[in-house]
Protein backbone atom coordinates (compact mmCIF):
# COMPACT_ATOMS: atom_id res chain seq x y z
CA UNK A 1 0.00 0.00 0.00
CA UNK A 2 1.44 3.07 -0.86
CA UNK A 3 -1.17 5.93 -0.93
CA UNK A 4 -3.81 6.38 1.94
CA UNK A 5 -4.01 4.60 4.74
CA UNK A 6 -6.07 4.29 7.73
CA UNK A 7 -4.60 5.08 11.11
CA UNK A 8 -4.82 1.63 12.38
CA UNK A 9 -2.53 0.63 9.58
CA UNK A 10 0.01 2.99 9.35
CA UNK A 11 0.21 3.85 13.20
CA UNK A 12 1.47 1.97 16.25
CA UNK A 13 -0.29 0.07 19.25
CA UNK A 14 0.92 -0.01 22.55
CA UNK A 15 -0.45 -2.02 25.02
CA UNK A 16 -0.80 -0.96 28.92
CA UNK A 17 -1.48 -3.71 31.28
CA UNK A 18 -3.17 -1.29 33.78
CA UNK A 19 -2.86 -3.05 36.65
CA UNK A 20 0.97 -2.24 36.40
CA UNK A 21 1.75 1.21 34.88
CA UNK A 22 0.94 3.80 37.26
CA UNK A 23 -1.25 3.73 40.79
CA UNK A 24 -2.21 7.32 41.53
CA UNK A 25 -4.40 6.38 44.65
CA UNK A 26 -2.01 4.42 46.57
CA UNK A 27 -3.44 0.71 46.74
CA UNK A 28 -0.56 -1.04 44.89
CA UNK A 29 -2.46 -1.47 41.70
CA UNK A 30 -2.34 0.98 38.08
CA UNK A 31 -5.42 2.69 37.58
CA UNK A 32 -7.08 5.62 35.11
CA UNK A 33 -5.97 8.18 36.21
CA UNK A 34 -2.19 7.28 36.10
CA UNK A 35 -2.26 6.66 32.65
CA UNK A 36 -3.79 10.09 32.26
CA UNK A 37 -1.05 11.21 34.07
CA UNK A 38 1.26 9.71 31.98
CA UNK A 39 -0.40 10.36 28.45
CA UNK A 40 2.54 12.91 27.49
CA UNK A 41 4.77 10.26 27.69
CA UNK A 42 2.83 7.81 25.49
CA UNK A 43 2.87 10.37 22.89
CA UNK A 44 6.46 10.88 23.16
CA UNK A 45 6.61 7.62 21.93
CA UNK A 46 5.23 8.41 18.95
CA UNK A 47 2.73 5.88 19.01
CA UNK A 48 -1.16 6.23 17.63
CA UNK A 49 -2.80 3.93 20.11
CA UNK A 50 -3.51 2.21 23.37
CA UNK A 51 -4.94 -0.79 23.93
CA UNK A 52 -5.47 -1.14 28.02
CA UNK A 53 -6.43 -4.87 29.27
CA UNK A 54 -9.58 -4.97 30.90
CA UNK A 55 -10.91 -2.48 33.08
CA UNK A 56 -14.30 -3.52 34.34
CA UNK A 57 -15.80 -4.95 37.05
CA UNK A 58 -13.95 -8.01 37.74
CA UNK A 59 -13.06 -10.33 41.03
CA UNK A 60 -10.03 -10.44 39.29
CA UNK A 61 -9.40 -14.39 39.19
CA UNK A 62 -7.96 -13.83 36.05
CA UNK A 63 -6.82 -10.03 36.46
CA UNK A 64 -9.78 -8.70 34.67
CA UNK A 65 -10.31 -11.44 32.21
CA UNK A 66 -13.01 -12.59 33.99
CA UNK A 67 -15.81 -9.66 33.96
CA UNK A 68 -18.58 -9.02 35.90
CA UNK A 69 -19.90 -6.12 34.24
CA UNK A 70 -19.13 -5.02 30.83
CA UNK A 71 -20.50 -1.46 30.91
CA UNK A 72 -18.50 -0.09 34.03
CA UNK A 73 -15.47 0.28 35.37
CA UNK A 74 -13.70 -1.64 37.95
CA UNK A 75 -13.58 0.78 41.08
CA UNK A 76 -9.83 -0.40 41.41
CA UNK A 77 -9.36 1.40 38.24
CA UNK A 78 -11.47 4.74 38.40
CA UNK A 79 -15.26 5.60 37.30
CA UNK A 80 -16.71 6.00 34.33
CA UNK A 81 -16.37 9.80 34.35
CA UNK A 82 -12.31 9.20 34.71
CA UNK A 83 -12.81 6.61 31.80
CA UNK A 84 -14.09 9.86 29.60
CA UNK A 85 -11.61 11.48 30.81
CA UNK A 86 -8.54 9.71 29.84
CA UNK A 87 -11.03 9.41 26.33
CA UNK A 88 -11.01 12.99 25.66
CA UNK A 89 -7.29 13.63 27.42
CA UNK A 90 -6.02 10.81 24.74
CA UNK A 91 -8.00 12.53 21.83
CA UNK A 92 -6.92 15.87 22.61
CA UNK A 93 -3.15 13.94 21.77
CA UNK A 94 -4.53 12.80 18.97
CA UNK A 95 -4.00 9.06 20.35
CA UNK A 96 -6.58 6.58 20.24
CA UNK A 97 -8.19 4.17 22.97
CA UNK A 98 -8.82 0.76 22.72
CA UNK A 99 -10.89 -1.63 24.58
CA UNK A 100 -9.95 -5.51 25.67
CA UNK A 101 -13.76 -7.26 25.00
CA UNK A 102 -13.89 -10.87 26.75
CA UNK A 103 -16.55 -12.21 24.73
CA UNK A 104 -16.09 -16.23 25.22
CA UNK A 105 -16.82 -15.93 28.78
CA UNK A 106 -18.10 -14.00 31.95
CA UNK A 107 -16.89 -14.23 35.28
CA UNK A 108 -19.09 -16.08 37.71
CA UNK A 109 -20.19 -13.32 39.07
CA UNK A 110 -21.46 -11.68 36.11
CA UNK A 111 -25.28 -11.29 36.32
CA UNK A 112 -26.08 -13.52 33.07
CA UNK A 113 -24.37 -16.07 35.24
CA UNK A 114 -25.91 -15.77 38.52
CA UNK A 115 -28.92 -15.71 36.62
CA UNK A 116 -28.30 -19.25 34.43
CA UNK A 117 -26.42 -21.16 37.53
CA UNK A 118 -29.80 -20.38 39.47
CA UNK A 119 -31.75 -23.44 38.49
CA UNK A 120 -32.09 -25.27 35.43
CA UNK A 121 -35.17 -23.34 34.22
CA UNK A 122 -33.85 -20.06 34.31
CA UNK A 123 -34.45 -18.18 31.01
CA UNK A 124 -30.57 -17.81 31.07
CA UNK A 125 -29.20 -21.28 31.69
CA UNK A 126 -28.70 -21.87 28.01
CA UNK A 127 -26.64 -18.58 27.80
CA UNK A 128 -23.60 -20.52 29.28
CA UNK A 129 -22.72 -24.32 28.08
CA UNK A 130 -24.51 -26.67 31.21
CA UNK A 131 -24.02 -30.41 30.99
CA UNK A 132 -25.11 -33.43 33.04
CA UNK A 133 -22.15 -35.72 34.41
CA UNK A 134 -21.22 -38.87 32.76
CA UNK A 135 -23.21 -41.72 34.77
CA UNK A 136 -20.67 -42.38 37.07
CA UNK A 137 -20.46 -38.44 38.07
CA UNK A 138 -17.48 -37.47 35.67
CA UNK A 139 -17.49 -34.41 33.54
CA UNK A 140 -19.59 -34.45 30.26
CA UNK A 141 -16.30 -34.79 28.29
CA UNK A 142 -12.30 -34.58 28.11
CA UNK A 143 -12.04 -30.85 27.41
CA UNK A 144 -9.20 -28.85 29.15
CA UNK A 145 -8.51 -25.69 30.76
CA UNK A 146 -5.33 -23.88 29.11
CA UNK A 147 -4.80 -23.44 32.73
CA UNK A 148 -4.83 -27.19 33.83
CA UNK A 149 -7.36 -29.70 34.32
CA UNK A 150 -10.84 -30.69 33.25
CA UNK A 151 -12.81 -27.77 31.22
CA UNK A 152 -15.49 -28.68 33.59
CA UNK A 153 -16.57 -27.49 37.19
CA UNK A 154 -20.15 -29.35 39.06
CA UNK A 155 -22.48 -27.08 40.12
CA UNK A 156 -23.89 -28.47 43.16
CA UNK A 157 -27.01 -27.09 43.56
CA UNK A 158 -27.88 -27.59 40.04
CA UNK A 159 -26.41 -30.87 39.87
CA UNK A 160 -24.73 -29.98 36.25
CA UNK A 161 -21.47 -29.22 34.63
CA UNK A 162 -20.52 -26.10 33.41
CA UNK A 163 -17.90 -25.29 30.77
CA UNK A 164 -14.83 -23.10 31.52
CA UNK A 165 -11.36 -23.16 29.41
CA UNK A 166 -9.42 -20.61 31.71
CA UNK A 167 -10.05 -20.84 35.54
CA UNK A 168 -12.94 -22.51 36.82
CA UNK A 169 -14.98 -18.88 37.76
CA UNK A 170 -14.86 -18.33 33.95
CA UNK A 171 -17.79 -19.49 32.38
CA UNK A 172 -18.19 -19.84 28.71
CA UNK A 173 -21.24 -18.32 26.83
CA UNK A 174 -23.06 -20.40 24.82
CA UNK A 175 -23.00 -18.40 21.13
CA UNK A 176 -25.53 -21.02 19.90
CA UNK A 177 -28.64 -19.52 22.03
CA UNK A 178 -29.75 -17.00 19.98
CA UNK A 179 -29.67 -13.80 22.64
CA UNK A 180 -26.06 -13.94 23.71
CA UNK A 181 -24.51 -12.59 20.99
CA UNK A 182 -26.94 -9.69 20.54
CA UNK A 183 -26.23 -8.80 24.22
CA UNK A 184 -22.83 -8.50 23.47
CA UNK A 185 -23.04 -6.72 20.78
CA UNK A 186 -24.88 -3.98 23.65
CA UNK A 187 -21.84 -3.76 25.59
CA UNK A 188 -19.42 -3.31 22.32
CA UNK A 189 -22.46 -0.46 21.22
CA UNK A 190 -21.88 0.84 25.04
CA UNK A 191 -18.27 1.62 24.43
CA UNK A 192 -18.71 2.93 20.68
CA UNK A 193 -21.01 5.13 21.64
CA UNK A 194 -18.87 6.49 24.28
CA UNK A 195 -16.03 7.13 21.72
CA UNK A 196 -13.55 4.04 21.97
CA UNK A 197 -11.86 3.97 18.83
CA UNK A 198 -12.22 -0.15 19.18
CA UNK A 199 -11.73 -3.17 20.46
CA UNK A 200 -8.93 -6.11 21.07
CA UNK A 201 -10.99 -9.20 21.25
CA UNK A 202 -9.70 -11.84 23.55
CA UNK A 203 -9.65 -15.30 22.51
CA UNK A 204 -11.66 -14.56 19.79
CA UNK A 205 -11.10 -17.98 17.84
CA UNK A 206 -12.76 -19.88 20.78
CA UNK A 207 -15.95 -18.28 20.68
CA UNK A 208 -17.72 -21.25 19.60
CA UNK A 209 -17.43 -25.05 20.48
CA UNK A 210 -18.59 -28.53 18.66
CA UNK A 211 -22.72 -28.78 19.21
CA UNK A 212 -22.14 -32.92 20.01
CA UNK A 213 -19.27 -31.50 22.83
CA UNK A 214 -17.25 -34.51 21.15
CA UNK A 215 -14.16 -35.83 22.95
CA UNK A 216 -10.91 -34.28 21.27
CA UNK A 217 -8.28 -36.79 20.31
CA UNK A 218 -4.86 -36.77 21.98
CA UNK A 219 -2.08 -34.31 20.75
CA UNK A 220 0.39 -36.43 17.95
CA UNK A 221 2.10 -33.81 16.74
CA UNK A 222 4.08 -32.87 19.77
CA UNK A 223 3.77 -29.84 22.30
CA UNK A 224 5.34 -27.36 24.12
CA UNK A 225 6.39 -27.11 27.51
CA UNK A 226 4.28 -23.89 28.09
CA UNK A 227 1.21 -25.49 26.58
CA UNK A 228 1.53 -27.59 30.15
CA UNK A 229 -1.51 -30.05 30.45
CA UNK A 230 -3.98 -28.26 27.70
CA UNK A 231 -1.53 -29.32 24.69
CA UNK A 232 -2.08 -33.27 25.39
CA UNK A 233 -5.19 -32.79 22.81
CA UNK A 234 -5.70 -32.03 19.26
CA UNK A 235 -8.40 -28.97 20.10
CA UNK A 236 -10.41 -29.70 16.95
CA UNK A 237 -14.04 -29.26 19.05
CA UNK A 238 -12.73 -26.23 20.65
CA UNK A 239 -11.37 -24.08 18.40
CA UNK A 240 -11.38 -22.30 15.08
CA UNK A 241 -15.34 -23.49 14.69
CA UNK A 242 -16.71 -22.38 10.78
CA UNK A 243 -19.66 -20.91 12.99
CA UNK A 244 -17.18 -18.41 14.50
CA UNK A 245 -17.07 -17.03 10.92
CA UNK A 246 -20.59 -15.91 11.46
CA UNK A 247 -20.07 -14.56 14.81
CA UNK A 248 -17.17 -12.28 13.96
CA UNK A 249 -18.61 -10.84 10.86
CA UNK A 250 -21.57 -9.97 13.06
CA UNK A 251 -19.65 -7.96 15.48
CA UNK A 252 -17.56 -6.25 12.41
CA UNK A 253 -20.77 -5.23 11.00
CA UNK A 254 -21.45 -3.19 14.01
CA UNK A 255 -17.66 -1.89 14.51
CA UNK A 256 -17.95 -0.51 10.84
CA UNK A 257 -21.49 1.11 11.87
CA UNK A 258 -19.05 4.02 13.80
CA UNK A 259 -16.50 5.82 11.91
CA UNK A 260 -12.55 4.73 11.33
CA UNK A 261 -13.24 1.90 14.47
CA UNK A 262 -10.93 -1.01 14.20
CA UNK A 263 -11.15 -4.68 15.48
CA UNK A 264 -8.16 -6.70 16.49
CA UNK A 265 -8.64 -10.46 16.91
CA UNK A 266 -6.59 -12.54 19.95
CA UNK A 267 -5.39 -16.07 17.69
CA UNK A 268 -2.93 -17.93 18.25
CA UNK A 269 -2.69 -20.00 15.04
CA UNK A 270 -0.86 -21.09 12.28
CA UNK A 271 -0.56 -18.17 9.04
CA UNK A 272 -2.76 -20.62 7.23
CA UNK A 273 -5.59 -20.30 9.93
CA UNK A 274 -4.59 -16.87 10.76
CA UNK A 275 -5.52 -15.72 7.56
CA UNK A 276 -9.17 -16.95 7.78
CA UNK A 277 -9.79 -14.39 10.44
CA UNK A 278 -9.70 -11.17 8.08
CA UNK A 279 -12.82 -13.03 6.38
CA UNK A 280 -13.48 -14.16 2.70
CA UNK A 281 -14.86 -10.21 1.99
CA UNK A 282 -12.15 -9.16 4.35
CA UNK A 283 -15.56 -8.62 6.56
CA UNK A 284 -14.07 -9.97 9.72
CA UNK A 285 -11.32 -8.55 12.12
CA UNK A 286 -9.22 -5.69 10.76
CA UNK A 287 -5.93 -7.25 12.68
CA UNK A 288 -5.94 -10.58 13.41
CA UNK A 289 -3.77 -10.70 15.45
CA UNK A 290 0.14 -11.90 14.18
CA UNK A 291 2.24 -13.96 16.99
CA UNK A 292 4.29 -15.38 15.12
CA UNK A 293 7.63 -12.98 16.29
CA UNK A 294 6.62 -14.61 19.91
CA UNK A 295 6.29 -18.20 18.88
CA UNK A 296 8.92 -18.22 16.25
CA UNK A 297 12.42 -19.50 17.11
CA UNK A 298 14.68 -16.17 17.46
CA UNK A 299 17.16 -16.45 14.75
CA UNK A 300 17.74 -14.51 11.40
CA UNK A 301 16.83 -17.90 9.00
CA UNK A 302 13.34 -18.49 11.36
CA UNK A 303 12.31 -15.12 11.64
CA UNK A 304 12.80 -14.93 7.68
CA UNK A 305 10.69 -17.74 6.70
CA UNK A 306 8.04 -16.18 9.13
CA UNK A 307 7.73 -13.11 7.43
CA UNK A 308 7.90 -14.29 4.16
CA UNK A 309 5.51 -17.20 4.81
CA UNK A 310 3.22 -14.32 6.54
CA UNK A 311 3.56 -12.13 3.31
CA UNK A 312 2.60 -15.18 1.16
CA UNK A 313 -0.49 -15.93 2.97
CA UNK A 314 -1.84 -12.93 2.98
CA UNK A 315 -4.83 -12.22 1.09
CA UNK A 316 -5.67 -9.57 -1.44
CA UNK A 317 -6.21 -6.31 0.70
CA UNK A 318 -5.54 -7.69 4.01
CA UNK A 319 -3.21 -5.19 6.33
CA UNK A 320 -0.15 -7.14 8.05
CA UNK A 321 0.87 -7.22 11.29
CA UNK A 322 3.32 -8.06 14.19
CA UNK A 323 3.42 -8.56 17.99
CA UNK A 324 6.25 -8.58 19.95
CA UNK A 325 5.05 -8.71 23.32
CA UNK A 326 2.37 -9.12 25.44
CA UNK A 327 1.17 -9.49 29.35
CA UNK A 328 0.85 -13.67 28.25
CA UNK A 329 4.64 -14.05 27.21
CA UNK A 330 7.40 -13.67 27.93
CA UNK A 331 9.21 -10.16 27.99
CA UNK A 332 11.25 -9.73 24.53
CA UNK A 333 14.37 -8.59 26.18
CA UNK A 334 14.11 -12.16 28.83
CA UNK A 335 13.13 -14.34 25.28
CA UNK A 336 15.99 -12.43 22.97
CA UNK A 337 18.82 -11.18 25.91
CA UNK A 338 18.84 -7.71 26.62
CA UNK A 339 21.87 -7.14 24.06
CA UNK A 340 19.40 -8.06 21.07
CA UNK A 341 16.50 -6.18 21.91
CA UNK A 342 17.07 -2.57 20.46
CA UNK A 343 17.52 -4.83 17.39
CA UNK A 344 14.11 -6.79 17.85
CA UNK A 345 12.46 -3.57 18.45
CA UNK A 346 14.05 -2.90 14.95
CA UNK A 347 12.66 -6.03 13.64
CA UNK A 348 9.28 -4.68 14.75
CA UNK A 349 8.62 -1.21 13.62
CA UNK A 350 10.33 -1.48 10.25
CA UNK A 351 8.77 -4.95 8.89
CA UNK A 352 5.64 -4.53 6.79
CA UNK A 353 2.47 -4.08 9.24
CA UNK A 354 1.08 -2.35 12.38
CA UNK A 355 3.47 -2.84 15.23
CA UNK A 356 2.00 -4.16 18.55
CA UNK A 357 4.79 -2.54 21.44
CA UNK A 358 4.20 -4.18 25.17
CA UNK A 359 4.50 -1.24 28.11
CA UNK A 360 7.91 -1.10 29.57
CA UNK A 361 9.21 -3.09 26.17
CA UNK A 362 10.63 0.80 24.78
CA UNK A 363 13.05 0.29 28.14
CA UNK A 364 14.23 -3.16 27.93
CA UNK A 365 12.49 -4.06 30.97
CA UNK A 366 12.67 -7.96 31.33
CA UNK A 367 11.07 -10.62 33.28
CA UNK A 368 10.81 -9.49 36.68
CA UNK A 369 11.74 -12.96 39.86
CA UNK A 370 8.38 -13.76 41.24
CA UNK A 371 9.15 -15.87 44.37
CA UNK A 372 7.37 -18.35 45.14
CA UNK A 373 5.20 -16.77 47.68
CA UNK A 374 4.24 -14.22 45.70
CA UNK A 375 2.95 -15.97 42.48
CA UNK A 376 -0.59 -14.96 41.30
CA UNK A 377 -1.07 -15.88 38.16
CA UNK A 378 -3.97 -18.89 38.26
CA UNK A 379 -1.87 -21.19 35.44
CA UNK A 380 1.27 -20.87 37.47
CA UNK A 381 -0.25 -21.55 41.00
CA UNK A 382 -2.62 -24.94 39.21
CA UNK A 383 0.64 -25.64 37.77
CA UNK A 384 3.33 -25.41 40.31
CA UNK A 385 6.51 -27.39 38.49
CA UNK A 386 5.43 -25.34 35.62
CA UNK A 387 5.40 -21.85 37.24
CA UNK A 388 8.44 -20.10 36.05
CA UNK A 389 7.70 -21.27 31.98
CA UNK A 390 4.10 -20.92 31.68
CA UNK A 391 3.29 -18.29 35.19
CA UNK A 392 2.83 -14.97 33.00
CA UNK A 393 3.29 -12.53 36.46
CA UNK A 394 6.90 -11.92 35.15
CA UNK A 395 5.97 -10.13 32.50
CA UNK A 396 3.40 -7.82 34.40
CA UNK A 397 5.58 -6.59 36.84
CA UNK A 398 5.55 -3.04 37.30
CA UNK A 399 6.58 0.04 35.38
CA UNK A 400 9.69 0.88 36.15
CA UNK A 401 9.41 5.27 35.85
CA UNK A 402 12.60 6.03 38.03
CA UNK A 403 14.77 4.89 40.62
CA UNK A 404 12.79 5.92 44.09
CA UNK A 405 11.43 3.37 45.64
CA UNK A 406 9.02 1.31 44.19
CA UNK A 407 10.11 2.41 40.57
CA UNK A 408 7.97 5.73 40.56
CA UNK A 409 4.78 2.98 39.88
CA UNK A 410 3.22 3.58 43.03
CA UNK A 411 3.24 5.82 46.44
CA UNK A 412 6.01 5.34 48.90
CA UNK A 413 5.23 2.66 51.97
CA UNK A 414 2.75 0.75 49.51
CA UNK A 415 3.07 -2.58 48.55
CA UNK A 416 2.56 -2.87 44.81
CA UNK A 417 0.28 -5.77 43.44
CA UNK A 418 3.91 -7.77 41.86
CA UNK A 419 7.01 -7.03 43.12
CA UNK A 420 8.94 -4.31 41.20
CA UNK A 421 11.93 -5.99 39.35
CA UNK A 422 15.42 -5.78 40.72
CA UNK A 423 17.04 -3.83 37.68
CA UNK A 424 14.15 -0.47 38.21
CA UNK A 425 17.16 1.31 39.75
CA UNK A 426 19.40 1.16 36.12
CA UNK A 427 16.93 0.62 33.57
CA UNK A 428 13.45 3.46 34.51
CA UNK A 429 12.54 6.05 32.05
CA UNK A 430 13.78 8.89 34.03
CA UNK A 431 17.28 7.93 33.58
CA UNK A 432 16.94 6.74 30.09
CA UNK A 433 15.39 9.91 29.44
CA UNK A 434 18.59 11.55 30.68
CA UNK A 435 20.52 9.61 28.30
CA UNK A 436 20.47 10.05 24.85
CA UNK A 437 21.89 6.85 23.98
CA UNK A 438 20.01 4.75 25.62
CA UNK A 439 17.40 1.84 24.59
CA UNK A 440 14.28 4.89 25.27
CA UNK A 441 16.03 7.49 23.36
CA UNK A 442 16.86 5.11 20.77
CA UNK A 443 13.06 3.84 20.21
CA UNK A 444 11.78 7.43 19.82
CA UNK A 445 14.20 7.09 17.26
CA UNK A 446 13.16 4.33 16.10
CA UNK A 447 9.25 5.53 15.82
CA UNK A 448 10.19 8.91 14.93
CA UNK A 449 11.64 7.89 11.79
CA UNK A 450 8.97 5.44 10.79
CA UNK A 451 6.55 7.98 11.50
CA UNK A 452 8.25 10.26 9.02
CA UNK A 453 8.48 7.63 6.42
CA UNK A 454 5.95 6.44 4.35
CA UNK A 455 8.04 3.62 3.15
CA UNK A 456 8.81 2.22 6.62
CA UNK A 457 4.82 2.82 7.91
CA UNK A 458 3.16 1.50 4.58
CA UNK A 459 5.78 0.60 1.87
CA UNK A 460 5.60 -2.56 0.28
CA UNK A 461 8.29 -5.25 1.58
CA UNK A 462 10.82 -7.38 -0.39
CA UNK A 463 13.33 -9.64 1.42
CA UNK A 464 16.93 -9.08 0.08
CA UNK A 465 19.25 -12.16 -0.28
CA UNK A 466 21.97 -12.22 2.26
CA UNK A 467 24.40 -14.91 2.61
CA UNK A 468 25.34 -16.28 6.64
CA UNK A 469 22.32 -17.77 8.54
CA UNK A 470 22.75 -14.88 11.01
CA UNK A 471 21.41 -11.91 9.48
CA UNK A 472 18.10 -10.86 7.69
CA UNK A 473 18.03 -7.69 5.26
CA UNK A 474 14.90 -6.76 3.65
CA UNK A 475 13.65 -3.87 1.92
CA UNK A 476 10.92 -1.16 2.46
CA UNK A 477 9.60 0.36 -0.53
CA UNK A 478 7.77 3.56 -1.87
CA UNK A 479 6.32 4.57 -5.40
CA UNK A 480 6.89 8.25 -4.49
CA UNK A 481 9.35 8.65 -1.76
CA UNK A 482 12.65 7.13 -0.51
CA UNK A 483 13.37 2.95 -0.15
CA UNK A 484 15.32 1.85 2.88
CA UNK A 485 17.15 -1.23 3.48
CA UNK A 486 17.00 -2.76 7.24
CA UNK A 487 20.29 -5.15 7.75
CA UNK A 488 19.83 -7.14 10.82
CA UNK A 489 22.11 -9.30 12.95
CA UNK A 490 20.51 -11.72 15.07
CA UNK A 491 24.33 -13.13 16.17
CA UNK A 492 26.66 -11.90 18.52
CA UNK A 493 30.23 -11.99 16.08
CA UNK A 494 30.94 -8.94 13.49
CA UNK A 495 30.09 -10.19 9.64
CA UNK A 496 31.45 -8.18 6.53
CA UNK A 497 28.92 -8.12 4.02
CA UNK A 498 28.34 -7.65 -0.11
CA UNK A 499 25.24 -5.70 -0.75
CA UNK A 500 26.16 -4.10 -3.95
CA UNK A 501 23.36 -5.47 -5.92
CA UNK A 502 20.78 -3.52 -3.54
CA UNK A 503 23.06 -0.12 -4.06
CA UNK A 504 26.64 1.84 -3.15
CA UNK A 505 27.11 4.82 -0.71
CA UNK A 506 24.30 4.85 1.04
CA UNK A 507 23.54 6.76 4.46
CA UNK A 508 22.84 5.08 7.69
CA UNK A 509 18.91 6.51 9.01
CA UNK A 510 19.55 4.49 12.05
CA UNK A 511 21.70 2.18 13.95
CA UNK A 512 21.11 0.43 16.84
CA UNK A 513 23.50 1.75 18.86
CA UNK A 514 22.80 5.28 17.70
CA UNK A 515 26.53 5.89 17.07
CA UNK A 516 27.31 4.89 13.53
CA UNK A 517 25.79 7.32 11.78
CA UNK A 518 27.12 8.98 8.28
CA UNK A 519 27.59 6.66 4.92
CA UNK A 520 28.31 3.10 3.91
CA UNK A 521 29.69 1.09 1.48
CA UNK A 522 27.20 -1.46 0.62
CA UNK A 523 29.98 -3.33 -0.99
CA UNK A 524 32.15 -4.02 2.41
CA UNK A 525 29.36 -3.54 5.29
CA UNK A 526 29.89 -4.67 8.33
CA UNK A 527 27.46 -5.24 10.97
CA UNK A 528 28.76 -5.58 14.77
CA UNK A 529 27.18 -8.62 17.03
CA UNK A 530 23.32 -7.84 17.64
CA UNK A 531 23.08 -4.90 15.31
CA UNK A 532 20.45 -3.40 13.41
CA UNK A 533 20.35 -0.49 10.75
CA UNK A 534 18.18 1.14 8.78
CA UNK A 535 19.80 2.57 5.48
CA UNK A 536 17.90 4.94 2.96
CA UNK A 537 18.86 4.16 0.05
CA UNK A 538 17.07 6.90 -1.85
C1 LIG B 1 -6.22 -14.36 26.72
C2 LIG B 1 -5.71 -13.27 27.60
O1 LIG B 1 -4.70 -12.56 26.91
C3 LIG B 1 -5.22 -13.92 28.86
O2 LIG B 1 -4.50 -13.04 29.68
C4 LIG B 1 -6.40 -14.50 29.59
O3 LIG B 1 -5.97 -15.21 30.71
C5 LIG B 1 -7.19 -15.45 28.67
N1 LIG B 1 -7.36 -14.94 27.36
C6 LIG B 1 -8.55 -15.70 29.23
O4 LIG B 1 -9.33 -14.54 29.09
Amino acid sequence: MTTESKWWQHGIVYQIYPRSYQDTNGDGVGDLFGIIQRLDYLKSLNIDAIWISPIFPSPMHDFGYDVADYTDIHPMFGTLADFDKLLAEAHQRDLKILLDLVPNHTSDEHAWFVESRSSRDNPKRDWYIWRDPKPDGSPPNNWLSFFGGPAWTLDQTTGQYYLHQFVTQQPELNYRHPEVLPAMLDCMRFWLDRGVDGFRVDVIWLMIKDEQLRDEPPNQSGTSVQMGEYGKLNHIYTKDLPEVHGLIKQMRTLVDEYDDRVMIGEIYEPFEVLVQYYGKQADECHLPFNFHLIISEWDAVAVRQRVEEYEAHLPEGAWPNWVLGNHDQHRVATRTGYEQARMANMLLLTLRGTPTCYYGDELGMEDGYIPPEFIQDPPALNQPELADVIGRDPERTPMQWDDTTNAGFTVEGVTSWLPVTENYKTRNVALQLSDSNSMLSYFQQLTTLRRAEPALNRGDYATVKIVGDDLFAYRRDHAERDSFLIVLNFGASKHQLDLSHVGQHVQIALSTDLQRTGEVDLATLTLHGNEGLVLRLG
